[in-house]
């Protein structure tokens, strides 16, 4: 029952140095819609990176947290300049009126608001964002001040090893020991001047439970020539459920206690891969609004689902090479927000996280293929069974953020 993303990029550096963001931060006037347009830049982005990710991985399952990627990439774009900056701010989707100094202040607030906020009693959600620098290398003052809770030096030079289990400590610590040893043991060697680690955690409980007793094994079909056996968790209770159109998907809403955050089953028709494919490729951000948004009627529903743990790691460079996002790999990478120093880049990216769905809480998938599209019109329950492949989001409703997201494909993989 919980959910966990980490990131982390590795890098080597060098030096030199002047004023913070821009020659005069104290100039940009203060945007109350900054923290309104982080999250609406990090929507287009999640939208944007999951189907560059479907695309790299288009048969097996996919699980990973864009609320983790953007913060931790949000990172990378505070501390950098020129040509990176630009190339990062393209993916990211931020507009050409937000300014650094502003979307600083949104992060931060952001920050401050989970802390302060923890519904502990009926979910826990922590992301952490951290970027590790070498000692010798020489992190611009200003920045070192803003973002102090962001910036932590370690000395890789001497002691790599040791630095690394620092950071894999770290780790392990924000996800409660369900991400341990991220950083491998080459991972980081004496020239190594920056990593960028990033690690979410979420548990859940949901706000309807599955009654254990009646998790039965049944046919997963995984294509049309394959099927396998796997244990489907059942309940029949009042849920949101809708089917779009637009979308091309029956969607059933399962909430967590303290309703905030929801888990949303898209199961497209009962026609496999491509069906699921064509959601992703339908996700816009107005449609993904119209379902988490509209005041569609509960109604009694049969849920079957299945209950399932994966736990996944995603090649980030070549999606973000793909999504524009690549200068920050190249020996041209730009990096003098953060230091005056020459030659910092990153060596890679590596975003793991891992998914455990059962009759208490957190994170389930669905499909159903029971009845068409548009043909239910029921008077008697309607019926859910995700026992064929399907998308599935966690979603922050008072922020509109997308804290997970995946594809339930395969029950071997
Ligand atoms: C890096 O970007 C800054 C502006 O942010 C620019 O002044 C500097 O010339 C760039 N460095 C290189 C090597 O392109
Ligand atoms: C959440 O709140 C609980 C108790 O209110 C506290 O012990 C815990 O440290 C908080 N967690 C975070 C991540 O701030």
């Amino acid at each position: 029952m919980l959910k966990l993303g980490v990131i982390l990029f590795l890098g080597i550096s060098t030096t030199v140095n002047s004023q913070c963001f821009y020659k005069d931060d104290a100039s940009k006037k203060l945007n109350p819609e900054a923290r309104t347009n982080l999250y609406r830049n990090q929507l287009e982005f999640t939208l944007d990176l999951f189907n560059t990710i479907n695309h790299a991985v288009p048969d097996d399952n996919i699980f990973f947290s864009p609320f983790s990627v953007y913060h931790a990439l949000l990172l990378a774009y505070f501390a950098a300049g020129g040509e990176t900056e630009s190339a990062l701010k393209k993916s990211l989707r931020i507009s050409d009126i937000q300014d650094k100094v502003n979307l600083l202040m949104a992060y931060k607030v952001d920050k401050r608001a989970r802390a302060v906020n923890n519904n502990s009693d009926s979910y826990e959600f922590t992301n952490a964002n951290k970027m590790f620098v070498d000692t010798d290398l020489h992190v611009r003052d200003c920045l070192r001040n803003m973002m102090a809770g962001e910036l932590e030096a370690l000395n890789f030079h001497q002691n790599p090893q040791v630095a690394r289990q620092q950071i894999n400590n770290w780790v392990a610590q924000i996800t409660k020991n369900n991400i341990q040893d991220l950083i491998p043991v080459d991972g980081i060697t004496d020239t190594t001047k920056l990593v960028l680690a990033n690690a979410a955690y979420f548990k859940g409980v949901w706000a309807s439970k599955f009654p254990v007793e009646r998790t039965k094994k049944q046919v997963f079909f995984v294509s049309e020539t394959r099927q396998t056996l796997v244990p489907f968790m059942r309940q029949k209770g009042t849920f949101h459920y809708m089917v779009s159109d637009e979308l091309g998907a029956q969607i059933l809403e399962l909430p967590y206690k303290g309703n905030d955050i929801s888990m949303y089953i898209l199961l497209p028709p009962y026609s496999m891969k491509e069906g699921v494919s064509n959601i992703i490729k339908n996700l816009t951000p107005e449609r993904l609004a119209a379902v988490v948004e509209e005041g569609y009627m509960g109604r009694e529903v049969v849920v079957e689902i299945p209950k399932f743990t994966i736990e996944r790691s995603l090649p980030l460079r070549p999606i973000l090479e793909t999504m524009g996002a690549g200068n920050l790999f190249d020996a041209t990478s730009n990096f003098s927000t953060l230091s005056e120093d020459s030659g910092i880049l990153f060596d890679d990216a590596v975003h793991k996280a891992k998914i455990q769905i059962d009759e208490e809480g957190t994170v389930a998938a669905a499909a159903t293929a029971i009845f068409g599209f548009r043909s239910s019109r029921p008077a008697e329950p309607s019926v859910f069974i995700a026992n064929f492949p399907f998308v599935y989001v966690i979603y922050e409703r008072p922020t509109n953020s997308v804290l997970f997201m995946g594809v339930y494909r395969d029950p071997k993989k």
